[in-house]
């Protein structure tokens, strides 16, 4: 049984998804949770459910500089040290051509998935202990793959894989950094996301496919975060069975 009962741990972009089926992980395996996203009445519902004592929620919008520095005075005053940043916070905003893409768009993929990032990782390092900290980075095959329509999405997927090995480069010898990053994930708010609610866009991305479940990917991130001390998974990428890149999914 992997055993985080003495580490703490931040999820950002708890309230659904990937970020809440981490948090239902971590704290099943005994980590002591901060959890953040802009929709807070999801995050004291999952509290509820989860085992342990002592989880927080927070308000966090990782796009924004102050509620990032509330978030983490208010996480690092209520767990003290913080072992485990899982940086999930992420989006995409439609699957269009860069010629028909628009700044509104490409702004807050940018803004959330990149610099939210990269704040939030920032502000939570002087709260790590060297030798034990770790930073968990949400990247995509999107970031290892330039698709048509991909977009900003693409771009910021690929920034984040960049950056993350900046850091790893960086932060060696003193705190593990690692990527997870996952091909087609369903039974996320993901596509409600990108195709703005849009039902038939969303499950026509489905279709034919047993995609990866949050439950896939959270098992990744327990595994990368319980490893030995000496010993860092820099990258993970899993994708079903029936995906081997964007466009080449074999469908039922
Ligand atoms: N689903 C996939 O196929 C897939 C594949 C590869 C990678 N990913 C990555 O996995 C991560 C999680 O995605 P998901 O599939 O679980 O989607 P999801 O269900 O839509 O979850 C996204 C989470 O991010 C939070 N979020 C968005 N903007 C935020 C902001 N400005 N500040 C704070 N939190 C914010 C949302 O919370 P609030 O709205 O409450 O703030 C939500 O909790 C993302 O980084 C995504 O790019 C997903």
């Amino acid at each position: 049984m992997p055993d985080l009962s003495d580490r703490t741990a931040v999820v950002t972009g708890a309230s659904s998804g990937i970020g809440a089926e981490t948090a239902r992980a971590l704290a099943n395996a005994g980590a002591r949770l901060a959890l953040g996203a802009r929709r807070t009445d999801r995050l004291e519902e999952l509290v509820k459910e989860l085992p342990g004592e002592g989880h927080v929620t927070a308000p966090l919008d990782v796009t924004d500089e102050d509620s990032c520095a509330a978030f983490v005075e208010t996480v690092a005053g209520a767990l003290g040290r913080v072992d485990i940043l899982v940086n999930n916070a992420g989006l995409a905003l439609g699957r269009t051509s860069v010629e028909e893409s628009n700044d509104e768009d490409d702004r807050l993929m940018l803004e959330t998935n990149v610099l939210g990032l990269v704040r939030m990782t920032r502000l939570v390092l002087p709260h790590m202990e060297d030798g034990r900290g770790h930073i968990v980075n949400l990247g995509s095959w999107a970031g290892r793959e330039a698709y048509p329509q991909g977009g900003m999405y693409v771009g910021s997927k690929t920034a984040v894989l960049a950056l993350t090995r900046v850091l790893r480069r960086e932060l060696v010898g003193r705190i593990k950094v690692s990527t997870v990053d996952p091909g087609m994930v369903g039974d996320t708010e993901f596509s409600d996301v990108r195709f703005r609610g849009d039902q038939e866009r969303k499950d026509a991305v489905y279709r034919g496919v047993d995609y990866l479940t949050p439950a896939d990917v959270a098992d990744c991130i327990l595994f990368a975060v319980t490893r030995p001390d000496y010993m860092v998974v820099d990258e993970m990428v899993i994708k079903p069975l029936q995906q081997a890149s964007q466009d080449a999914i074999v469908r039922k």
